[in-house]
C-alpha cells in the first residue's frame, strides 16, 4: 500500500521491511507477526515491556500524562458523573448506555446476583482462615461445573449468559468469602439495592439485626470499583486473555485472572501497601522504608508506588485521595494515622531523587487500601474487592479477543539457553 509505514530490520546484509501499524492513540506499532516466517528470528521482550499483545478500543493509558480512557471516556470524569454498572455497560457493549438500555441492563445483572445453592456447600469445604482470594479462586473456577448452559466460549448466547452471570454474582462471592472467613452466615443477595449497597449489605449486615447501608459509604465503594474497573493489557487481563485464546471456559479464565491479580506487585499491592503503612507506623520512620526502597541490594520496595505503564500520577491515585478523605472524614477517622502516614510518605517519595528520576508516582493501590480499612474491611478482603471491579474488565477483554477473527492460540517462543543434545549417560557411569 502506498501510504504503508514500514520499518527496515537488516540482519547479515539482508534487509527485511516490517509494517508500522498506527493506533488511534498511543505508539505505533511494528508488525512482526511474519519476522520469524521471513528472517528466521524471535524477537526477545520478557515482561512485555515493548510488545503490543493484540489490538484494542476498550481502554487506553497515557503512562506520561496519567491519562485513563474507557471507550474514550477520561476514569475522572467517569468517577465522577457515572457510576459502575453504567461503565459496565460501556465496557461490554462499547459505549455508554441509553436510560432504557442502563434501567435493563441493571436489572439483568440484579437479577442474577444469587449463586447456586449447592455452592454454599462447596464454601464449606475450606478453613475458615483460608485468604478470601483462595476462596474466590476456587468458586469462580468451580462456576464451571454448576453453570453448564453457558461454558461455551463460541456460542455467542452462552458468552452473554456468562459476563452477566459474573459481573453479577463476584459481590455475591465476595461477600460469602468474607462472611466464611469470619464465621458468620451468609447474607443472601437483595434486589431492592443498587450494586454497591447490596455487596456492603452482603459484607456487613447480620441477621440480628437491620442494616443500613450509607450512601456515603456506597457511593465511595461504587467509586473504587468503577476506578478498578479495566486497564489496557495488565498481567491478570492478559493471563484472561492468554487462558482464552486455548478455547478454555469463562469461569476457568476469569479463575486464572484472580490467581494473577493475587501477586503482591499486581491487585495484592493494595493489602501489602496497607500492611506496610501499618508496619511504618509513624511518621519519624518513613525516612528508613524510603532508603530500603532505593537500596539496591534490598528488594524492598514501596507497596503503591511505580507502575509499568504510568511515569507520571496514576488518575485513579488522584480521584482515590479525595474519596479517602470524604469517607474518613464521614467515619470520624479524619485523624487516622495510616492517613497521616500515607500522605508524608507520599509526600517524602515524591520529594526524593531516586523516585523522581524513576518516575515512580502512587498507583491505584496507595490511597484505596485506606479507603477500604476505614469502610470496615480487613487488608484481607482488599484484592478480593479488586478482582470483583476487575471482572468486567477481564469479560470485556475476553469478548473483545473471541470476537477477533485473527484469534489464534497464544504460543510465545524463547531464547533457548540450555544445554544443546547430548547423549544419555547410564546411571552407573554418572
Ligand atoms: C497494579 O499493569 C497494570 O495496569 C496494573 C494495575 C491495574 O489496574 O491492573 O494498574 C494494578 O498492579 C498497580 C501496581 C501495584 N503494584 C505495586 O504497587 C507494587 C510496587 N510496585 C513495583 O512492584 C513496580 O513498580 C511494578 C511491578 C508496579 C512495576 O514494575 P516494572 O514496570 O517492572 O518496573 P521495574 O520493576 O523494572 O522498576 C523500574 C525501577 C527498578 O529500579 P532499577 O532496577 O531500574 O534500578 O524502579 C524501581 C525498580 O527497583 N522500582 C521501585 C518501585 N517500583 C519500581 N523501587 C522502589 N519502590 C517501588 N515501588
Amino acid at each position: 500500500m502506498a501510504d504503508q509505514k514500514t520499518a527496515t530490520l537488516t540482519i547479515d546484509g539482508k534487509s527485511y521491511e516490517l509494517p508500522i501499524l498506527s493506533p488511534t492513540a498511543g505508539p505505533d506499532v511494528i508488525d512482526i507477526r511474519k519476522l520469524y516466517s521471513q528472517a528466521g528470528v524471535f524477537t526477545y521482550d520478557p515482561g512485555f515491556t515493548s510488545t503490543a499483545a493484540c489490538d484494542s478500543t476498550i481502554t487506553f493509558i497515557d503512562g506520561d500524562k496519567g491519562e485513563l480512557l474507557h471507550r474514550g471516556y477520561p476514569i475522572d470524569q467517569l468517577a465522577e458523573k457515572s457510576h459502575y454498572l453504567e461503565v459496565c455497560f460501556a465496557l461490554l457493549y462499547g459505549d455508554l448506555p441509553s436510560a432504557d438500555e442502563l434501567e435493563k441492563f441493571e436489572r439483568l445483572v440484579t437479577n442474577h446476583t444469587m449463586i447456586h445453592e449447592q455452592m454454599h456447600m462447596f464454601f464449606r469445604g475450606f478453613r475458615r482462615d483460608a485468604h478470601p482470594m483462595a476462596t474466590m479462586v476456587g468458586v469462580v473456577g468451580a462456576m464451571s461445573a454448576f453453570y453448564h448452559d453457558s461454558t461455551d466460549p463460541n456460542d455467542p448466547h452462552q458468552r452473554e449468559v456468562a459476563s452477566i452471570r459474573l459481573i453479577a454474582k463476584m459481590p455475591t462471592i465476595a461477600a460469602m468469602a468474607y462472611k466464611y472467613s469470619i464465621g458468620q452466615p451468609f447474607v443472601y443477595p437483595r434486589n431492592d439495592l443498587d450494586y454497591a449497597s447490596n455487596f456492603l449489605n452482603m459484607c456487613f449486615s447480620v441477621p440480628a439485626e437491620d442494616y443500613n447501608v450509607n450512601p456515603i459509604l456506597a457511593r465511595a465503594m461504587d467509586r473504587i470499583f468503577t476506578l478498578h474497573a479495566d486497564h489496557e493489557q495488565n498481567a491478570s487481563t492478559s493471563t484472561v486473555r492468554l487462558a482464552s485464546s486455548s478455547g478454555a471456559n469463562p469461569f476457568a479464565c476469569i479463575a486464572a485472572g484472580i490467581a494473577c491479580l493475587w501477586g503482591p506487585a499486581h491487585g495484592g499491592a493494595n493489602q501489602a501497601c496497607l500492611e506496610m503503612l501499618k508496619e511504618i507506623g509513624t511518621v519519624d520512620r518513613i525516612p528508613e522504608f524510603i532508603a530500603r526502597a532505593k537500596d539496591k541490594n534490598d528488594s524492598y520496595r514501596l507497596m503503591g508506588f511505580g507502575h509499568r505503564v504510568y511515569k507520571n500520577f496514576d488518575p485513579r491515585a488522584t480521584v482515590l485521595k479525595q474519596s479517602a478523605d470524604e469517607v474518613l472524614e464521614l467515619m470520624g477517622v479524619h485523624d487516622n494515622p495510616l492517613l497521616q502516614v500515607a500522605m508524608e510518605l507520599e509526600k517524602q517519595a515524591l520529594a526524593d531523587p531516586y523516585f523522581a528520576e524513576k518516575k515512580l508516582f502512587p498507583n491505584v493501590d496507595f490511597y484505596s487500601g485506606i479507603i477500604l480499612e476505614a469502610m470496615g474491611f480487613p487488608t484481607s478482603m482488599f484484592t478480593p474487592i479488586f478482582a470483583l471491579a476487575r471482572t468486567v474488565g477481564w469479560i470485556s477483554q475476553w469478548k473483545e479477543q473471541l470476537d477477533d477473527p485473527q484469534l489464534k492460540i497464544g504460543r510465545p517462543r524463547q531464547l533457548y539457553m540450555g544445554e544443546t543434545a547430548i547423549n544419555y549417560v547410564d546411571i552407573e557411569d554418572r
